[in-house]
């Protein structure tokens, strides 16, 4: 493995330079999108190997990550094959330089170890380590258990000139009541692996859990009138809006009315919360954004049915979407495999609250 060689080496060089006061103030790049920093020779593939070969409960957590998929997932590839420009294979292929097309290695990386914790040819981590046998050293940086080791991948505008970011996660996080929790202590809850030994998860997952983003909302319904039932939505346990990343995630938010036995007899037009996005002249522009605030601020839907329901049970529900159903098509994939309940409820018959 390059980086055990090299290590050594490295470490002499950050002594000598530390001991003559003569090692820069610029701390070292935080991890990001392509171009990375990297001394010639690097093999980022090799060197990933070699970190999935000792760390191998992290690395089987990694290797189910959309990190990991970052290039091989097909939601991605649909949507860059219409758009396929360097932009995006700075993020979804950072180990290799966007301009040309990525080597196979870097393709099948993604975001690799090495993204996330090769710095200026370092192991770095939130803690020091010393080298010793069988162990490389790790250099500190404080900012790598932070939100900061997130953000130049979490927050970022359109190739072209716009006025809303394509993602703003880390902006909606510093907008929300848990802006002192960082994004890892989150998403990266430490796990027992025995007693004793506990490490930080790496497997990242949102789509597929469903706990996680049941957690991300509460919901309150009521009867506004004969016709109408409104849900009160708000974000709770989650640090920023509820969707956020992908310009796609949304949620629909749906209710029917039923007769004794169960069965529909009557289905309000279903109402969806997301951004929205138009253009002018060649810039796209977000002209809405009704996902639920990262503030924790309520908002109100109101389900409309055609006829009276007041004296049916009405049954309401919010799924949450990673992409809606006309594009999941164009796209070839399952939306319904990856449609989520994250709240349900029902209503007795009755009329409005007073
Ligand atoms: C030869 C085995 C080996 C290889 C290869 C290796 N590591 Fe490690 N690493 C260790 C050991 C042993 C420790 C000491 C702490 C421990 O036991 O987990 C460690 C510590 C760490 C730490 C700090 C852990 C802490 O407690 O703060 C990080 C981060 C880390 N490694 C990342 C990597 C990355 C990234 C790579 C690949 C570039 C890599 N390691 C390659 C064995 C290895
Ligand atoms: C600055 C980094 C960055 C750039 C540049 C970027 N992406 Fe992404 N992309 C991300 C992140 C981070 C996510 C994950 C967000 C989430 O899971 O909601 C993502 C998610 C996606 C998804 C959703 C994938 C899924 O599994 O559902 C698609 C599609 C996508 N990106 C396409 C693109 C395309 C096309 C481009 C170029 C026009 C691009 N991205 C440029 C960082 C980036
Ligand atoms: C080098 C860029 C990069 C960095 C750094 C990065 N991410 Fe990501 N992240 C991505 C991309 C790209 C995706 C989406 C891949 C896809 O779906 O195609 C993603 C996806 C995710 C997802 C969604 C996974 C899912 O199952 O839906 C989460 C959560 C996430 N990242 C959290 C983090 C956190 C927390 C950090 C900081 C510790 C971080 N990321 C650092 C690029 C990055
Ligand atoms: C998206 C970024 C990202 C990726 C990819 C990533 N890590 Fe981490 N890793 C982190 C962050 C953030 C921490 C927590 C900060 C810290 O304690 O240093 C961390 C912590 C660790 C630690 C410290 C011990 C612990 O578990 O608490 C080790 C070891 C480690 N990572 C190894 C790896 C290895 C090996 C891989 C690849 C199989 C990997 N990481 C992939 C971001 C990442
Ligand atoms: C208080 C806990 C908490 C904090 C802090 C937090 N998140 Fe999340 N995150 C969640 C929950 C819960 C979800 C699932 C609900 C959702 O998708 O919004 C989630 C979802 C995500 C997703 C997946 C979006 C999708 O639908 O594909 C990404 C990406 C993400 N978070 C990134 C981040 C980043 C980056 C930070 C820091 C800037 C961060 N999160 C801070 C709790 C948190």
């Amino acid at each position: 493995m390059g980086l055990l060689r090299r290590a050594p080496l490295l470490l002499l060089v950050a002594f000598v330079a530390t001991a003559t006061g003569a090692r820069g103030d610029a701390p070292p790049p935080l991890p990001g999108p392509a171009p990375q920093q990297r001394a010639p020779g690097f093999d980022a593939a090799a060197d990933n190997r070699a970190c999935e070969g000792c760390h191998t409960a992290i690395a089987a957590e990694w290797r189910g990550s959309l990190h990991h998929r970052a290039w091989d997932d097909p939601v991605f590839l649909t949507a860059y094959s219409i758009e396929p420009i360097a932009f995006c294979r700075g993020c979804h292929v950072p180990e290799a330089e966007p301009d040309s097309m990525p080597p196979a290695g870097a393709r099948r990386l993604g975001v690799g170890c090495v993204t996330c914790h090769v710095q200026d040819g370092h192991v770095t981590g939130s803690h020091a380590v010393a080298a010793r046998v069988g162990a490389h050293a790790v250099v500190a940086d404080a900012r790598a258990a932070t939100s900061a080791a997130c953000e130049r991948c979490h927050q970022f505008a359109f190739p072209e000139p716009q006025r809303a970011p394509m993602q703003g996660t880390a902006d909606e996080h510093r907008a929300s009541p848990h802006a002192a929790e960082s994004c890892e202590s989150c998403h990266m809850p430490l796990l027992q692996d025995q007693p004793g030994r506990a490490h930080r998860s790496h497997d990242f997952r949102v789509l597929g859990d469903t706990a996680r983003l049941r957690s991300a909302l509460t919901a309150r319904a009521s009867r506004a009138d004969d016709h109408v039932v409104t849900l009160s939505l708000a974000a709770a346990r989650v640090g920023h809006a509820f969707p956020t990343g992908d310009m796609f995630r949304r949620l629909e938010v749906r209710a029917r009315a039923v007769d004794a036995t169960g069965t529909t007899v009557a289905t309000a037009p279903p109402v969806v919360l997301a951004r929205r996005f138009g253009r002018n002249r060649a810039a796209r522009v977000q002209i809405g954004d009704d996902r639920l605030p990262a503030s924790g601020a309520a908002r109100e839907v109101a389900l409309v049915f055609a006829d009276p329901v007041s004296a049916r049970e009405v049954r309401w529900e919010v799924v949450y979407q990673r992409l809606d159903a006309t594009m999941a098509r164009a796209f070839g994939v399952d939306a319904s495999a990856d449609e989520v309940v994250v709240a349900e409820g029902a209503l007795r018959p009755g009329k409005s609250r007073p």
